[in-house]
């Protein structure tokens, strides 16, 4: 079988290109839509996410700030700028880049996010429309595997797709969002015994589970269709996903490369959300 990969990044250029013409149309009206990035400390991989996420929203006109606070900062002091964002009419999106350092509470930052700038769609509020169906914010990642699915046409309704991965970013809220399109939805992970006995049942194979090559080719059926979210620096300084790309090969029907795959889609649903955020506080007349 032919494995057809799928670009993640030209699928990502296409959707910025959409979202281009929305800032247009919002400049018109005199707004700019504004997202907030708050970073806790100096984690390693989220100084690269963070820089991607604002190099990103220059390239579709959006506002952003980055806002940097030290990896002994004080709870209080976090949620006092997050209220601050909150009151402010320039920003229609606050993320707050997780993990945060130990001693602080990612329940509580979350929880003081106005649901209506959680543009990550973590605060409680958002995640409780999901799980209800009548999402606001969908968290960006899991969207992005939506979007990946809807553009290369993969019917949904009706198939198997299981889930490794559990966490509240990725695993969880990607398990609803398929559900909601009609498919049997299994959720794994990494601890799942015999989880090869799983993910070979899938026809959509969506893997988060934070480690390098957890999955082989003897573990999918031929022909499914193979999701990667895992980016995994290893020893050699190499990025890999959670899947063994290379084995699938000819296996897989589709799969998505790491990188290239979800990444630039993730920062995309980012900016879309951003996007959305500054539209509906246009609609309702001011901010949000
Ligand atoms: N850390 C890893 N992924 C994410 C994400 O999607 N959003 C935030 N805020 N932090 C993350």
């Amino acid at each position: 079988m032919q494995t057809r990969i799928i670009d993640g990044n030209a699928i990502a250029r296409e959707l910025r290109a959409g979202l281009i013409r929305r800032v247009a149309a919002l400049a018109a009206m005199g707004v700019r839509p504004g997202l907030a990035v708050l970073q806790v400390g100096n984690h390693p991989a989220s100084k690269i996410y963070v820089r991607n996420k604002m190099k990103a929203c220059g390239e579709v006109g959006l506002y952003s700030e980055h806002i940097e606070l030290p990896a002994d900062a004080d709870e209080w002091t976090l949620l006092e700028r997050i209220r601050t964002l909150n009151r402010d009419s320039r920003i229609h999106g606050i993320l707050v880049q997780l993990p945060l350092p130990t001693g602080l509470s990612a329940e509580r930052v979350l929880d003081a996010l106005a649901p209506a700038k959680d543009v990550d769609g973590f605060h409680p509020i958002n995640m409780g429309l999901l799980a209800a169906g009548s999402p606001r914010f969908v968290p960006c990642t899991p969207l992005g595997v939506m979007k990946l699915i809807e553009h290369e046409e993969i019917g949904v309704q009706g198939r198997h797709a299981v889930v490794v991965g559990r966490s509240n970013i990725v695993g969880k809220p990607m398990a609803l969002l398929l559900l909601q399109k009609g498919a049997t939805v299994t959720i794994c992970n990494s601890r799942t015994p015999d989880l090869g006995a799983m993910t070979s049942q899938a026809d959509i194979l969506v893997v988060a589970a934070g480690r390098p090559r957890l999955v082989t080719a003897g573990m999918v059926k031929p022909g499914a269709v193979v999701i990667d979210v895992g980016i995994n620096r290893l020893a050699d300084g190499k990025l890999a996903g959670d899947v063994d790309f290379q084995s699938m090969l000819g296996t897989a029907s589709r799969i998505t490369p790491v990188p290239g795959g979800v990444g630039p889609m993730t920062i995309a649903m980012l900016l879309e959300n951003t996007v959305m955020s500054a539209e509906r506080a246009s609609a309702s007349g001011g901010s949000s």
